[in-house]
């Protein structure tokens, strides 16, 4: 089974780029950029990712990401991530990044973009991954910021294919970003929102997402099972969801594999994605590998959850046969 997982062309669409931060570069970087870490070892910080749900998942994700400020970083960032996701045979990836988390340093947004574009070209010509860039808008923050950074990304619009919500959903449903996603729709983005599981409310931010938001997928989402009509809307306008087995086990102890399970014989288009694989320490390989020795899956399973990520990914026709 490993041999079958190492060898099948993969596509992932749910990965933070900074939650692909190894202990060991994150060091690295505070050692260059003279910040001062809580933790001095791998080990030390490798202990420390002891999450119990999304909150205390977050505290640790945004201590982590203050070590990133030259383009070079985001540029060793990215071209690190793409390396381990070619070894581990991705063909086409879609990165979220979190541009707020950085300019609220002080960090402009073209030093953000313009390292993590560097990589995404050398990762083509150098591992032949292709790669989309997704800009979240962290939704613990006011609209009104969302709506500046969608201002300025649009000098570098040919660079991002869509964008996303992400970070503390509580008080924060999508219908808080109606305005800036419809907004980004017009500057011709898709678009995506997390809905993570069991979430307060979380019914009600996926119904938001397909009736107000009008989203073209959904992050996690797996709460759908709650709701027939929910499923259904979700099969019958093949919306997919981008789901983390291994990050839905630190966030809400449990692998969900029934859930992944259930979906798929629902017909609803359910992918496999590492999320925050430095911190949940399991990269693509590890959440399929976990789904096949804890949750029973076959190689059959596997085989329709990555069909069904390259049919949802936002590329064109012509280059997703390639993958088909
Ligand atoms: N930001 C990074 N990872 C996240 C996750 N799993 N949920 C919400 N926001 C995030
Ligand atoms: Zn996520």
């Amino acid at each position: 089974m490993h041999q079958f997982i190492a060898g099948l062309p993969k596509a992932e669409l749910h990965v933070h780029l900074e939650g692909t931060l190894e202990p060991e570069h994150c060091l690295a970087l505070a050692q260059r950029n003279g910040i001062s870490l809580e933790h001095k070892t791998p080990e030390s910080l490798i202990r420390s990712y002891d999450f119990c749900d999304l909150s205390s998942f977050l505290k640790v994700y945004y201590s982590g990401i203050r070590v990133l400020v030259t383009e070079q970083d985001f540029f060793e960032l990215a071209f690190r991530y793409f390396q381990r996701a070619a070894s581990d045979g991705v063909v086409y990836v879609e990165v979220f990044f979190d541009p707020q988390a950085h300019t609220m340093r002080g960090i402009p947004f073209d030093v953000i973009i313009q390292g993590i574009h560097r990589a995404q070209c050398e990762a083509r010509t150098a591992l032949g991954l292709e790669s989309n860039l997704i800009m979240c808008f962290l939704r613990d923050q006011s609209a009104e910021s969302a709506s500046e950074h969608l201002t300025m990304s649009m000098p570098f619009n040919d660079w991002i294919v869509g964008v996303g919500l992400d970070s503390d959903e509580k008080n924060n449903p999508p219908s808080k970003f109606a305005k800036v996603f419809s907004d980004a729709r017009d500057q011709g983005y898709q678009l995506t929102m997390h809905c993570d599981v069991n979430q307060v409310n979380t019914l009600d931010h996926i119904r938001e997402c397909l009736d107000l938001i009008k989203v073209d997928r959904i992050d996690h989402g797996l709460n759908c099972l709650e709701d027939d009509q929910l499923c259904s809307a979700l099969v019958e306008r093949g919306i997919g969801l981008t789901i983390c087995p291994v990050s839905n086990r630190f966030v809400v102890q449990s692998l969900t594999s029934d859930a992944i399970r259930s979906l798929l014989q629902k017909g609803v288009k359910v992918t496999v994605n590492s999320d925050d694989p430095a911190y949940f320490r399991a990269y693509i390989n590890e959440n399929l590998m976990a789904l096949i020795d804890e949750g029973g899956f076959t190689k059959e399973d596997i085989k329709r959850l990555m069909t069904n990520a390259f049919e949802i990914a936002w590329l064109p026709g012509r280059l997703k046969a390639k993958y088909l």
